[in-house]
Formats: structure tokens, sequence, C-alpha cells
């Protein structure tokens, strides 16, 4: 029987619970009660206005690192003393402005987009439209257009966008290159990101299959891009619709977050205080249940969702598998029960042909498992997974020399 206790208490991880067998069935049940929660249909759950992904394009994501260093340090206004300090392997503080790099005015838009031409359109949603356009000097860029019937519902939406992409600069965050709110129009323009989105990729719709070191190095990135939202930023970042289409992958297959039209500013990184809003929002399947039932969001909602993300990930699967069968259906569900059994193997994308060493698997799951866990206190820090990421894929690296 279920010990309320035992599985409450924070500190009953679930990584020592699967590892100690006789405890599994402290966790079963919280798995299937998670699962009940996340299809109990009494939590109202909105769908997101922007149903397209920003595609933007990464001119120098391999040398990105060191572009990085030569940025010079401007200031930094100090937060709230439990703020870490800025880690250099992370970015340089960002600068508050909400115009971004480019200076380009509504009549050079209407030019380089020829008049906002269909033929130019590489995305669409509920918000508005995505255009791909070339700058004058030669970058790609893409620009997000509010569409005119839902104008200051969108415009704001669009602007609280603009103003959290101003405060960030990484390597995993897609950046934001300028705002522009004139009369009737309203644009945000954000680098253009070329090798299409993560989910795409996982579909198979994409030249290729990606192979476990990319899916790895995906997972890495994801989570160092959200590690720097949630502790390196100048205020913290939750984005809170972390999902596999707002991944863009860059032409050398790194990873970049991109979306944050439902971003909001955490409180502090205390964790003991958190934000609580009015609405849920993010994809269903990759949303907190906790967050869903108490509408109470901090950090920890997106690991949640990153823990669903690194699922879909290794296993190719969505994290609601609408035409399968009902024990199939929760693929979080379906996955914890196999991966108790032992199958672990078999969890595996079976697009991917390459056999991955049978322990690091176990690792990833455990990792993935652990962000989704029932609880906050059970679910580890961005920076930590990403840390653990990164030793798994070092120690996958010498499996296959
Ligand atoms: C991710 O979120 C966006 C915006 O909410 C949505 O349009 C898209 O369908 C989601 N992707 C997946 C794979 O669920
Ligand atoms: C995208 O990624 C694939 C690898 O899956 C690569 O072959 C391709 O060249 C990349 N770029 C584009 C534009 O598709
Ligand atoms: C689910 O099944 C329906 C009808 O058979 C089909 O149109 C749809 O594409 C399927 N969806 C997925 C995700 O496979």
């Amino acid at each position: 029987m279920v010990d309320a206790n035992n599985q409450l208490s924070g500190n009953k991880g679930i990584h020592r619970t699967l590892l100690n067998r006789k405890n599994v069935a402290v966790v079963v049940p919280g798995m299937l009660a998670l699962c009940c929660v996340i299809l109990c249909p009494c939590f109202y759950w909105k769908r997101k206005e922007t149903t397209t992904v920003v595609l933007a394009k990464d001119p120098d994501s391999v040398g990105s690192l060191t572009t990085r260093k030569s940025k010079s340090a401007t200031k930094k206004t100090p937060g709230s003393p439990l703020r870490e300090k800025p880690n250099p392997r992370f970015s340089s503080p960002p600068r508050l402005t909400k115009v971004g790099s480019i200076h380009i005015n509504l009549d050079q838009v209407v030019k380089i987009t020829r008049n906002f031409s269909p033929s130019m359109v590489i995305g669409e949603g509920e918000f508005g439209t995505v255009y791909k356009a070339q700058l004058e000097d030669g970058r790609f860029i893409a620009i997000k257009r509010a569409n005119k019937e839902h104008f200051e519902r969108v415009k704001a939406l669009l602007s609280s966008e603009a103003d959290l992409l101003a405060k960030i600069d990484h390597r995993c965050l897609v950046k934001l290159l300028g705002y522009l709110d004139e009369g009737s129009e309203c644009l945000i323009m954000t680098e253009y990101i070329s090798n299409g989105t993560l989910r795409e990729h996982l579909d198979g719709i994409r030249n290729g299959i990606l192979e476990f070191k990319n899916r790895l190095e995906i997972a890495i990135d994801v989570a160092h891009g959200l590690t720097y939202l949630h502790i390196y930023s100048e205020k913290q970042i939750i984005h809170r619709d972390v999902n596999s289409s707002n991944i863009l992958l860059t032409d050398s297959m790194r990873a970049k977050v991109a979306d944050f039209g439902f971003a909001t500013l955490g409180t502090t990184s205390d964790s003991d205080k958190s934000h609580v809003s009015t609405k849920v929002k993010g994809t269903l399947g990759y949303i907190d249940p906790v967050y869903m039932k108490t509408l109470q969001l901090t950090t920890k909602s997106d690991v949640y969702s990153f823990g669903i993300l690194l699922l879909e990930i290794i296993t190719g699967r969505r994290p609601l598998e609408q035409n399968k069968s009902d024990h199939e259906r929760v693929t979080l569900r379906w996955l914890f029960k196999k991966f108790d059994e032992g199958n672990v193997e078999e969890l595996v994308d079976p697009m991917m042909k390459e056999v991955v060493d049978r322990e690091i698997l176990v690792r990833i799951f455990i990792l993935a498992f652990q962000c989704a866990a029932p609880e906050w206190s059970e679910r580890p820090d961005m920076k930590i997974v990403g840390e653990q990421l990164w030793a798994i894929r070092m120690d996958y690296l010498n499996t296959v020399k």
C-alpha cells in the first residue's frame, strides 16, 4: 500500500527509490496519481495564443563560446543575495534595452519582407505570422508580426516576450534582435535558426535521424539555456512552455530554446517563494501537475517539462500519444512501468539504429524521471541536471571509443 508520508517527504528522492527495488511500489502510485492529474479535465488549461514557432538562424553557433567571452562585462545590478554569481561559462550580463542589436524601421521591414509577402511566411499562429527575411548585411532574421484581430492582446504578449528576451543573452536561447511598436504594427525580430524544430527532427521529416550523441547534446543545450534563465540571468525567468517544437536546431545541430511568449519573471531564487498565476499556461503533457493544481510556479515547473522533454528526446514519443491504447497513451506512465520491469533498450527511439550502452540509458531515464517527479522537492535544479547530463555524455563517449 502507499505510505503517504513516505511519498510526500521531500527527501525520498525518486532516484533512491528507483534504485531500491523494494520501495518501487511507493513511487508508482504517485506516478499514476500524477498521470490522472495530467489528464484531469477539471483544470482549466488555456491553449497558448502563439502557436507558431520562431525559426531563427544561428550564424555563429560554433564559435559562440569564444565570441561571448570577448564581450565586455557591463554593469550587473545586484540581485537578491541568494542569486548566484554569473558563471563565466554562461554568457555576459544582458543589456537592459528593449531594442535589440539591429536598428530597423517599419519602412525597412516592409521592404525586406516584400510588404509582408505570403512567400516569406515561415509560420502562422493565433497571434499572427512569422516571416523570414534577410537584412542588408546578409543575415537572416525571423519577424513575428502581431495580427490585427486581437491586436492589443497580442501586442501585450509580444511586448512581454521582447522585455524578457532583452534581458537574456545565451548561446542556447534564441536571441532578440529588435522590437517595433508603431501605429498598427507590432513586430518582434529574432535571429533565424535554420534547421527547424526538435520535434521535426524526431519525426524524421528533416534530413536524417538524430544520432544518440546529437540527442544528448541537444538535451545539454536545453539544460544550459534553462539554467541560465533560472539562475544566471539578471532576473530569474521561468519559461513555462518548454516543449519539443519550442526547441530550435542550428545547422551544427546545437539547440536553442525559443518562444518566450509565456515566460515570466520568478520572484527570487528563494525556493520558498513562488510566482502565483491566475491561468495555467503551457503545453498539455509538459505542464507540471503541481502548478496545475496549485497555480504556483517555480523553476521546478520548467524542470518537470524538461524531464518530459528528455524522455521524448530518447524515446521519440510525444508526452501524450493520442492514438495509442490506454496504457500507452501517457508516455511518462508507460515508460515508467516499462523501465520498472527492466525493459530499457526497447524504449529507445526505434528510428535510432545505434545500440546504446544499457547503463547509459538507465542513467538518463532515472534523471528524466527525477525531473518529472510528482513533488518539487524531488526534482533536481536545472544546473544539476545539466551537470549530470554532461557526465553521462562523457561516459557515453568513452563507451563508443
Ligand atoms: C509547443 O508549444 C507551442 C506553443 O504553445 C504549440 O503550438 C506546439 O504545438 C507545442 N508543441 C508540442 C510538440 O506540443
Ligand atoms: C540540418 O541538420 C541535418 C542533420 O540532421 C543536416 O544534414 C542539415 O544539413 C542541416 N541543415 C539544414 C538546413 O537542413
Ligand atoms: C492519429 O490518428 C488519426 C486518425 O487515424 C490521424 O489522422 C492522426 O494523424 C494520428 N495522429 C498521430 C499523431 O499519429
